[in-house]
């Protein structure tokens, strides 16, 4: 069966910075908490009018630059967010519109944090299968518009950033090389320790003037629960995966993790006994891009050599949901 690889990546981060000393300013934080809690300094927000399919197209251009590819190329897109545009249709036809390629499949995954692991794996099997050859996964989010800027909304409006990465799945030339393996978990017994109930199907209307009056339009998170799952199911899942390749933890030249809170990264480094080092991290500049956060830090450790051709790196993600995986390459 043939393998797939990464045959392309890209990024786009909006040019607005937002730092925790901004924050200051709306509501009651401080940077001295916002730092030692997630290791968070700034993030970006993009500017009124922009959408998610907008921050998607930026990283998909990059992307296909980097795969010196035409958009026309493309034979599936697959768009994880969740911050889509509309509530539906799926924001990757807006993507596709955007792109010009009119035809090409469209899907949507709403798999939260993990939601980059989860479409990669989908890419992977299509390529593997043969049914695609040129797959755009791209994870974008606009969280900025649906941040509550108060006292009450702050433990998560601190966390989260907007930003796009993208990247493009091919066959590899080399049976040695590419994705070697996906590894997807989910608990939905712990759907409500992290959501954003503002569509509520069950209720006729389903948006009602209490919704907003009562704040469903925002984020809820149960914090210490989410930390404690998370540091406790991403080494799992990294044992898993490496196991699954019979590889060592020694033979990962990079860890990138999701980036959600640099200290459950922290965390799960100690636990696996693995250097601090080599669990990448950039949230300092960006925050939880969600989506958008493993292609975002793949690409950056890639431009600053910190793996190269024919290492081995593990993808790690762990989300809302909840739901959580990890991605073996051979790069
Ligand atoms: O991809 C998954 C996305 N989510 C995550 O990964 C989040 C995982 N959870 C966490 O990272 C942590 O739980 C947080 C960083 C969100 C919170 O840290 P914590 O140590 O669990 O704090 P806490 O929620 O227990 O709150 C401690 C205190 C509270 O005040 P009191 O009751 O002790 O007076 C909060 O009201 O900190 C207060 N607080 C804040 N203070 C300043 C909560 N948010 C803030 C804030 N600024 N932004």
């Amino acid at each position: 069966m043939t393998r797939s690889r990464i045959l392309g990546i890209g990024r786009f981060l909006p040019e607005r910075r937002v730092t925790n000393f901004d924050l200051e300013k709306l509501f009651e934080t401080s940077d001295e908490w916002i730092q030692q809690r997630s290791g968070i300094v700034e993030r970006r927000y993009a500017d009124e009018g922009v959408y998610c399919s907008d921050l998607a197209l930026e990283a998909t251009q990059r992307a296909l630059e980097n795969a010196k590819m035409k958009a026309e190329e493309l034979d599936f897109i697959i768009l994880a967010t969740l911050s889509p545009d509309h509530h539906f249709p799926g924001t990757a036809c807006y993507l596709q519109a955007k792109l010009g390629v009119p035809e090409v499949g469209c899907l949507d995954v709403r798999n939260q944090c993990s939601g980059f692991v989860y479409s990669l794996s989908v890419a992977d099997a299509f390529v593997r299968i043969g049914m695609h050859k040129r797959i755009l996964v791209v994870g974008s989010e606009v969280h900025s518009s649906a941040l509550s800027y108060t006292k009450e909304g702050r433990d998560v409006t601190v966390l989260f950033g907007d930003g796009a990465g993208a990247v493009i799945v091919g066959p590899s030339d080399d049976p040695e090389r590419g994705i070697l393996s996906s590894h997807l978990h989910a608990d939905g017994r712990y759907a409500d320790a992290l959501k954003l109930e503002v569509w509520d199907i069950s209720k006729k209307p389903y948006i009602t003037p209490e919704t907003i009056e009562e704040g469903h339009i925002w984020p809820k998170m149960r914090g210490r629960e989410v930390f404690r799952m998370a540091v406790t199911k991403m080494p799992e899942v990294v044992e898993e995966a490496l196991a699954f390749n019979g590889l060592s933890l020694d033979q990962i030249k990079l860890f990138i993790p999701h980036q959600a809170n640099l200290r459950i990264n922290q965390f799960s480094a100690a636990k696996l006994e693995v250097p601090e080092e080599k669990f990448f991290s950039n949230i300092n500049k960006y925050g939880n891009t969600t989506a958008g956060s493993i292609p975002i830090a793949m690409g950056e450790a890639l431009e600053q050599g910190a793996f190269g051709e024919g290492d081995y790196i593990v993808l790690v993600a762990f989300g809302a949901g909840f739901t959580w995986g990890a991605t073996v390459i051979r790069w």
